[in-house]
């Protein structure tokens, strides 16, 4: 497939095609747009562990696909049925640890299992139900996301500067994206931001995927490499930081791909705020605090041959955590599908939940 402009508008990378899924290949872009044909929840498993899917909630939808795909064997009763859901979920969420979405959409999944399996329904209706769930999960995303947008637009003003990192965008949602559904929004309704986007090492998701789905999308987007923020934070050019993250404990602590970290740590530097965009599945209220977050580690080759080919000695030793954390302290606020979140976040996280502060 050919990389012109109009062809890019609207990339969906999890689409349910009737008996499989076919799923945007994002290691291959910008260059390449390919969507693989997955059959069987190994083949899922594997497209999550090596990023050919990625960002929270597009790795939750596409698990919740792969429960599908894995139970749709040949089963004598409902209750076999039943067993294999759970042991296909168990097995989806051994493939990334750090992302709460995986576990979240999983969790769903087997729910409405069980739901099902109490019901008292035929087999072929207890797969044709678990499938409505999945679907569920990605359109209920896509809304989710509209709404992150909405409630976040209020934050930005026509003429800003805004830096993001990673991707959380288009790609890696079901529509809109979480941190860039502001920014999306932003251009529907006429307002100009510009936005500086992290190239994101090692693996670049924000060169590959933020700058190409922003620049199709016909905003203004500059790519930096990421030891560049703070230079452009000090010319006064970011007025406003804005990320996705993978997790957020009780306590406002945010896991959000490696790098997060330092771009907090400038832009308080610089008085600028610092604005996380998530939805509520990516609020763990079981973790009390960044530090019980799993941070998943990756392959060195990431980082030794991140450009194609060597560019570190043979042996040297390689640190690759995939995430870091936040600590709540820089997190100016949580935008959400109901609302805009302040600190203390420890009491105002519960409220999103209606659970007791
Ligand atoms: O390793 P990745 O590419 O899955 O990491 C993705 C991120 O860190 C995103 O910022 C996060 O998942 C939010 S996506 C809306």
């Amino acid at each position: 497939m050919s990389t012109e402009a109009s062809e890019y508008a609207g990339l969906q990378s999890v689409i349910w095609a009737g008996e499989h899924l076919d799923l945007l290949d994002q290691r291959l872009l910008p260059e390449e747009i390919k969507y693989l044909s997955l059959q069987t929840s190994e083949e899922i498993w594997e497209a999550i562990r090596q990023l050919k899917v990625r960002g929270a909630p597009a790795i939750g939808m596409t698990a919740a696909y792969g429960v599908v795909l894995g139970s749709r064997v040949e089963e004598t009763s409902v209750e076999a049925w039943h067993r294999t859901v759970h042991q296909q979920a168990n097995y989806l969420a051994t493939s990334r640890p750090t992302a709460v979405n995986l576990f979240w959409a999983l969790d769903r999944m087997k729910a409405k299992a069980d739901a099902i399996v109490q019901s008292g329904t035929s087999l072929e209706l207890a797969k044709r139900g678990l499938l409505e769930e999945a679907l569920a999960i990605q359109s209920e995303d896509e809304k989710t996301c509209r709404l992150i947008g909405e409630h976040g637009l209020e934050l930005f003003k026509d003429g800003m500067g805004v830096l993001t990192h990673c991707n959380a965008g288009g790609l890696a949602t079901a529509k809109y994206g979480t941190a860039m559904s502001p920014i999306y929004l932003a251009k529907e309704k006429g307002i100009n931001l510009s936005v500086f986007a992290d190239e994101t090492r090692p693996v670049l998701q924000g060169a590959r995927l933020t700058a190409f789905e922003l620049q199709q999308a016909g905003v203004d987007v500059t790519l930096i490499c990421d030891n560049m923020a703070g230079m452009v934070m000090s010319k006064g050019w970011v007025d406003a930081v804005i990320v996705g993250t993978d997790r957020i404990a009780a306590n406002g602590d945010v896991a959000n791909k490696i790098g997060t970290y330092s771009v907090a740590v400038l832009a308080k530097a610089h008085n600028i705020p610092f604005y996380v965009a998530c939805p509520l599945s990516t609020i763990d209220l079981q973790t009390e605090s960044g530090a019980e977050i799993p941070i998943e580690e990756r392959p060195d080759e990431e980082i030794t041959e991140g450009f194609g080919k060597r560019t570190a000695p043979r042996g040297v030793k390689v640190f690759n955590p995939a995430f870091d954390i936040t600590p709540n302290e820089y997190v100016s606020a949580i935008i959400t599908e109901k609302g805009i979140v302040y600190p203390p976040y420890n009491v105002n996280l519960k409220k999103l939940f209606d659970v007791q502060a």
